[in-house]
C-alpha cells in the first residue's frame, strides 16, 4: 500500500478511527442506513446523510494526528470507553504514515473549544478538532452505537454521513448539593458519566450548608468531624477528604468536565457555626441542624476571624481545583444586615481573586462590588442578574422555576419540593435562556445550569427520578440554539433513550408527556 507521509507539527488535531484493511472494505455490501433518524440528544447543528454504514470491526485502531504525548488524555478515555461500548480493544497510534487516498483535516479549533466535525465514512470515521472537541465527538460516536445497539439488525453498524456541531453556550452544567444529603465519591463519578454523555461540561458541587460541611479543611478539621457528622433527616452525613475531592476533579477532568466548588456563605453556614463557637459574633455553639428551612444562620462579618477562615477554606480548595471559578454562595442571607452582606461579599470576592480564581455566585451577589467577568448564577431575580450584567459579570442561567432538578413534576411527584414551580419534562426543555430576562444579552449569558437541590432525596437512586428524563433536555437547552428545537421532535428522540437509561439501571421518571417506545417500556 502507498504511504503518503504526514508531518506531526501540526498546530491543529485531527484524529480518525480507520479500520485495518482498508483496502478490502470499500468492496462489502453495507446495509443503507440513515444518520438523520438517529435520535441524538443534543441535537447536533447539521447531520448530513450518506445512506451507507461503516462496520465496527474487533479490529479498529485510532489513529492520532497530535503532538507525541498530547492525545494521551482523550486516547485513553475514548480507548477506555471504546472497550466498554463494543467490546473490543482499540489501537492507538499517532498517524505517522496514512494510507493514500484519505483526506486529513488539519484545520481544527483550539483546544478549549467543544466545536467538531465528524464525517463517518464506510470504512473510517474521521474527527476533525482539538482534544475536548475529540471528546464531545465521541460522545455522539457513543450515543449513535448505544441507540443502533437496541436493535439486533444494526448493532454493529454506524450509519454515514457527516455532523457538523458547535454548542450555542460555553457552560453547560449540573450542579449536585451533597450538604443537604450527602452523595459519596462512587455517586458523584456516575453522575459524572451521564452529564459526559450529553455533553455538559461543568459540575458545580454545593459543597456546605447549614445541614452539612462537606470537604476537609485540613486547618479547619471541626468542620468535617462535627460539621459533616449528620444530613437532613439526621442521617450520619459525610464528607470528602481532600484526596477524594482531587478523584472527583481528575475523574471530570479525563471526561473534559470542570469542577466549580461552592461554599454557600454568608448565610447558609450552620454547619460551620455549629463546629466553631468563635465564628458567631457572640461566640457560643450553635445547635446542628437537619430540617429543611433557609434564612437563618449567618457568619459574622465584624470579626477579623471570618476572614481569616475564608483566606483558608477558600485557599485550601482553590489549591485542589484546577478550574477557574469559585462560587461563594450569597443566597439567602437573610440574617445578614444589608450594610454587611455588601462588606462581606466585596471581601469575599478578594479573597477569591487572591487565589487565583473567579468569583462565582448566586445572582443576589451581584449587590456587591464584583470584578468584571465574574459570574452570576440566576436563580431568583432577574433585576440581580442585569444589575450584574451592567457591572460587567456573566450569567449563567439557572431559574429555578424551569431549570431546578429538586422541583417537582406534578402534585403526585413521589420526590422533589414546589415553592419555584412544578416543573414537568416540556416545562423544563421549552424555554429560551436567551429570552428569558428581558435587557439580558445574549452575549453576557455564559450558560445555563440545572441544579439539584437534595432536601428530599438522600442519594443517587432517589435523586434518579428528579434528574431523569429532565436532565438530557437541559443538555439541549444548553446546546442547542432554540431556533432549531422544538418540543415535538425533541420528545420524540426523547422517547428512544429510555432503553439506554434503562440498561445503565437508571430510574427516570416514566412522564406522561412522552410517548415511550413501548417495547423498551416492557419491564
Ligand atoms: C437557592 O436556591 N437558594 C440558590
Amino acid at each position: 500500500m502507498q504511504m503518503t507521509r504526514i508531518k506531526l507539527s501540526l498546530v491543529f488535531f485531527s484524529f480518525i478511527l480507520i479500520s485495518i484493511g482498508l483496502v478490502s472494505c470499500g468492496q462489502e455490501e453495507r446495509p443503507k442506513a440513515s444518520l438523520s433518524d438517529v435520535p441524538i440528544i443534543p441535537k447536533p447543528s447539521s447531520v448530513e446523510d450518506h445512506g451507507s454504514s461503516f462496520l465496527i470491526k474487533p479490529d479498529l485502531t485510532l489513529y492520532h494526528l497530535y503532538e507525541p504525548g498530547a492525545c494521551k488524555k482523550a486516547c485513553d478515555f475514548v480507548k477506555e470507553e471504546w472497550k466498554l461500548l463494543t467490546g473490543y480493544d482499540l489501537k492507538v497510534e499517532p498517524l505517522m504514515d496514512a494510507p493514500e487516498g484519505i483526506v486529513l483535516f488539519a484545520k481544527g479549533d483550539d483546544d478549549k473549544t467543544d466545536n467538531y466535525k465528524m464525517i463517518i465514512g464506510e470504512d473510517v470515521i474521521q474527527i476533525e478538532g482539538g482534544a475536548t472537541s475529540f471528546v464531545r465527538a465521541f460522545q455522539t460516536l457513543k450515543q449513535i452505537i448505544l441507540l443502533q445497539q437496541q436493535n439486533e439488525a444494526t448493532r454493529n453498524y454506524i450509519p454515514t454521513g457527516v455532523i457538523v456541531d458547535e454548542p450555542n453556550f460555553e457552560y453547560r452544567g449540573t450542579m449536585l448539593d451533597v450538604s443537604r444529603h450527602f452523595f459519596t465519591v462512587e455517586e458523584v463519578k456516575e453522575h459524572i458519566d451521564m452529564i459526559a454523555l450529553y455533553k455538559f461540561n461543568y459540575l458545580h458541587l454545593h459543597l456546605s450548608d447549614d445541614q452539612g460541611w462537606r470537604i476537609e479543611i485540613k486547618s479547619w478539621p471541626n468542620l468535617t468531624k462535627h460539621g459533616g457528622s449528620t444530613e437532613v433527616g439526621g442521617g450520619v452525613g459525610g464528607f470528602f477528604t481532600q484526596e477524594d475531592y482531587k478523584e472527583i476533579v481528575q475523574y471530570a477532568a479525563d471526561r473534559f468536565i470542570t469542577i466549580v466548588p461552592e461554599i454557600d456563605m454568608p448565610g447558609h453556614t450552620n454547619a460551620a457555626l455549629a463546629s466553631y463557637p468563635e465564628l458567631n459574633c457572640d461566640g457560643k455553639e450553635r445547635e446542628l441542624y437537619t430540617g429543611i428551612e433557609v434564612g437563618f444562620s449567618t457568619l459574622c462579618v465584624d470579626k477579623e476571624l471570618t476572614y481569616k477562615f475564608l483566606d483558608d477554606v477558600i485557599g485550601e480548595i482553590s489549591a485542589i481545583t484546577p478550574g477557574p471559578y469559585f462560587h461563594l454562595g450569597g443566597d439567602e442571607s437573610h440574617v445578614t444586615p444589608e450594610d454587611e452582606y455588601l462588606v462581606f461579599i466585596n471581601k469575599a470576592v478578594e479573597i477569591i481573586q487572591k487565589h487565583g480564581k473567579t468569583p462565582m455566585g448566586w445572582d443576589e451577589f451581584t449587590a456587591g462590588d464584583i470584578p468584571v467577568n465574574s459570574v452570576a448564577q440566576h436563580w431568583h431575580t432577574p433585576e440581580n442578574a442585569t444589575r450584574g450584567q451592567a457591572k460587567g459579570a456573566k450569567v449563567v442561567m439557572s431559574p429555578a422555576k424551569r431549570a431546578y432538578l429538586d422541583m417537582q413534576y406534578d402534585s403526585t411527584s413521589t420526590y422533589g419540593l414546589h415553592w419555584a414551580a412544578y416543573i414537568d419534562v416540556k416545562n423544563g426543555y421549552d424555554w429560551d435562556p436567551e429570552n428569558y430576562i428581558e435587557g439580558l444579552n445574549k452575549e453576557n449569558i455564559l450558560g445555563i445550569e440545572a441544579p439539584l437541590w437534595t432536601e428530599t432525596v438522600s442519594n443517587l437512586n432517589e435523586a434518579e427520578y428528579l434528574l431523569y428524563p429532565r436532565l438530557l433536555g437541559y443538555a439541549e437547552v444548553g446546546w442547542t440554539p432554540s431556533a432549531d428545537r422544538s418540543w415535538e421532535d425533541y420528545s420524540k428522540r426523547l422517547a428512544k433513550h429510555s432503553s439506554y437509561l434503562q440498561k445503565m439501571g437508571v430510574e427516570f421518571y416514566e412522564s406522561p408527556l412522552v410517548d415511550w417506545e413501548t417495547d423498551v417500556m416492557a419491564k
